[in-house]
Parts: structure tokens; C-alpha cells; sequence
């Protein structure tokens, strides 16, 4: 076989020489002995599972890895680590997905971000100020409005969250005067400076905006910063040629999401299964727009399945890669409930 990949039809021959030295591994697409076999979970980590992927096979990787929020998947992980975690994976990811391939990544920026080099300087107005609300106003705004956690309380009482907590419990329970303070990280500019170093290039960035997260917003009532409510999808494009079909979407789709640099669909409600799962509009969307129906999709941090359920529902193909045990079985039982309901619908 020639080096032009009969699904790619890409002639490296074309291309400028030290980028040919670059590709030459990944051209072709020819399973070998121990790879991954596609339509299947793995459980591992994706840095030991990325090598046995077929070098060149996969059209698109799209994933959503740990934050560096806190999670329970990730509490383990020093920033450093969750750093070196990310890069390797975005580097190992080069020689896996074939030349005019994409790598699709969701992320949100840490908006508490632990940086103890933080001058501990209060808004100093705001914070000298006592404030008028009473344990009764407190008292009857929660009876008044019993679904309302204690920062709605606040915002709806002009009050800092922490009078709530004090004028319900007597004192500051959090103790947050001896914590380092906290910043925003933006997440964005590493994650590009790791994916320009393992050889991508950067083709494209969405924002998913999801529902505002009300409930884990510590700070907004005693600073000006925003809630959390949106993601990034940043998208890499490996050298090499890219069919674009602007058949792959409808008119409709194109002007409402195709084109569109903000999406906005809600996040996922029940996630008592896995703390962190995306909706599968995302996924989906990412696989309409990057793939033709039968191209390989690669989830390396696949969770509850959701990346392999959107494949299957697309015509795709997938490959799943995921540490935890207990995920891997929640995903393969959520792609099975999948399979099985696009058989009942071809019959
Ligand atoms: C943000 S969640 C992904 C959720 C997924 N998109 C879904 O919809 O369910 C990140 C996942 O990565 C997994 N994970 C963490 N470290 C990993 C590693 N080194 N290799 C593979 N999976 C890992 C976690 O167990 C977790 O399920």
C-alpha cells in the first residue's frame, strides 16, 4: 500500500518534507496485534490505552477530562499532576487521529482557583459594613421562600452570604479567613500551548452556555465575580486534508448551531450516576460537524458513556477509554440501552 490513505485521501507527498517526517507514523491506518478494538469500553488510564489506539484510525477525539475542581475522580491530583495529565494525553492523541482530523476538548476555566501568593485583601467598604439584616428578616425570607438556598437568600436580602450563615448559626462556620485566597484560572491558554506543542493546530472554540450553577457559588455574594455558566469546546485540526461538506448539516442546523460560536443547551439534571456528565447535545453536535456517518470517535475520558452513546446515535463508530471501574460499567450499560434501541427503531 502507497502512503495515501484510501479513507483520508491524503498524499503526504504534497506536503512540506520535515511535515511528512511528522506524519509518517500515523498515515496509515492498519490495526496491529493489542490494539483497542473499536465499539468497546477499556478501562485504564488514557495515557497507558492512547499507544494501543491504531495510529491514524480515529477521525475525531472529543472529551471532557477532570477540571481541577475537586472531584472525587481527581482529588488525588496535585495542580501539577492534573497539568501533566493533560498534556500527555493531548500529545499522545497526534499520532491517533488521522491527518485532517480533528481533537475536540471540553473545558471550563477553575473559577476557584487556590493561589496562597494571593494578597489577602478584602473589598474593605463592603466588608466593614454591618449589615441591618436581622435573624428574623433571615427567618422569614427562608419561610417566604423555602427553595431558595442561602445565596438566593442573600441576593434577594441585599446581604452577604455569610450574614446568612451567621445570623442562622451564631458565627462564620466556613472559617474562611485562614484559607488561601482564591482566583480565577484560565484554562484556555494551556490547553492550546499543550496541543500547538504535540503538533495541532488550533481550528476552532464554541462556548456552551449551560445553567447557571447557583448552588456552588461560595463567592458570589461577597465579591463581583460571575457564576458559573459556561464551557469552552476547543477544537484542534491535525495537518492534513479535511473534506468539508456543508452537507453533513441541514440549512437550519448550519444557521442555528453550525456557524454558531455560542450554543446554548442545558446541562445534564440527573447526574446521581457520575458527578460530571455532558449533555449529549455536545458531543453530538461535535460529531455531526467533524465526521461523515462511520468515522472512528474517541472519548479517552469517557465517564458515563455519553461521547460513545452520541456515536452510535450519529452512525459513527467509537472507541472508549475510562479509568474507573464503576464508570466503564454505567457506560457500557448505557451504550448497550442505546444499541438495543436503534435495533427496535430499524425494526
Ligand atoms: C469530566 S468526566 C467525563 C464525563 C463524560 N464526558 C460523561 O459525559 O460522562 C472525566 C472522566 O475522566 C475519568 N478519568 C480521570 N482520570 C483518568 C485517566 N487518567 N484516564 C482515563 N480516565 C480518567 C474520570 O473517572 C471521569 O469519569
Amino acid at each position: 500500500m502507497d502512503r495515501m490513505t484510501e479513507g483520508t485521501r491524503h498524499n503526504p507527498a504534497r506536503l512540506p518534507r520535515e511535515l511528512q517526517r511528522k506524519l509518517a507514523v500515523t498515515v496509515v491506518g492498519a490495526p496491529r496485534p493489542g490494539d483497542l478494538a473499536p465499539g468497546q469500553v477499556h478501562r485504564g488510564d488514557a495515557r497507558a490505552l492512547l499507544p494501543r489506539v491504531t495510529p491514524g484510525s480515529v477521525a475525531l477525539a472529543v472529551w471532557s477530562p477532570p477540571y481541577f475542581v475537586g472531584k472525587d475522580y481527581e482529588a488525588h491530583l496535585t495542580f501539577e499532576d492534573w497539568q501533566s495529565l493533560l498534556r500527555n494525553t493531548i500529545a499522545l492523541h497526534f499520532d491517533v487521529i488521522r491527518p485532517g482530523g480533528f481533537l475536540a476538548i471540553n473545558v471550563a476555566d477553575i473559577l476557584c482557583f487556590k493561589d496562597p501568593s494571593m494578597p489577602r485583601v478584602q473589598a474593605e467598604a463592603a466588608a466593614r459594613r454591618r449589615s441591618r439584616v436581622t435573624r428574623d428578616d433571615v427567618l422569614r425570607a427562608a419561610s417566604s421562600h423555602p427553595a431558595l438556598n442561602r445565596y438566593q437568600l442573600a441576593a434577594l436580602l441585599g446581604c452577604s452570604e455569610q450574614t446568612i450563615d451567621r445570623r442562622l448559626n451564631g458565627n462564620n462556620i466556613r472559617g474562611g479567613k485562614y484559607e488561601s485566597q482564591t482566583r480565577v484560572k484560565i484554562v484556555g491558554g494551556l490547553i492550546e500551548d499543550w496541543a500547538l506543542g504535540a503538533g495541532f493546530f488550533t481550528y476552532d472554540r464554541r462556548v456552551w452556555v449551560k445553567d447557571p450553577a447557583w448552588e456552588n457559588s461560595r463567592w458570589s455574594s461577597l465579591s463581583y465575580r460571575a457564576v458559573d455558566e459556561f464551557e469552552y469546546l476547543y477544537v484542534f485540526w491535525k495537518p492534513g486534508i479535511t473534506a468539508v461538506d456543508r452537507r453533513r448539516l441541514t440549512a437550519q442546523e448550519w444557521k442555528e448551531w453550525g456557524s454558531r460560536g455560542v450554543w446554548h443547551f442545558p446541562s445534564v439534571r440527573a447526574n446521581r450516576d457520575h458527578e460530571s456528565k455532558f449533555p449529549l447535545e455536545l458531543p453530538r453536535r461535535a460529531i455531526r460537524l467533524l465526521t461523515d456517518p462511520g468515522d472512528l470517535v474517541l472519548d479517552c475520558f469517557l465517564g458515563s458513556g455519553t461521547t460513545a452513546v452520541a456515536a452510535l446515535g450519529e452512525g459513527r463508530r467509537f472507541i472508549g477509554i475510562e479509568i474507573s471501574q464503576r464508570s466503564c460499567e454505567l457506560a457500557r450499560r448505557r451504550i448497550a440501552a442505546a444499541q438495543s434501541a436503534g435495533r427496535k427503531q430499524r425494526r
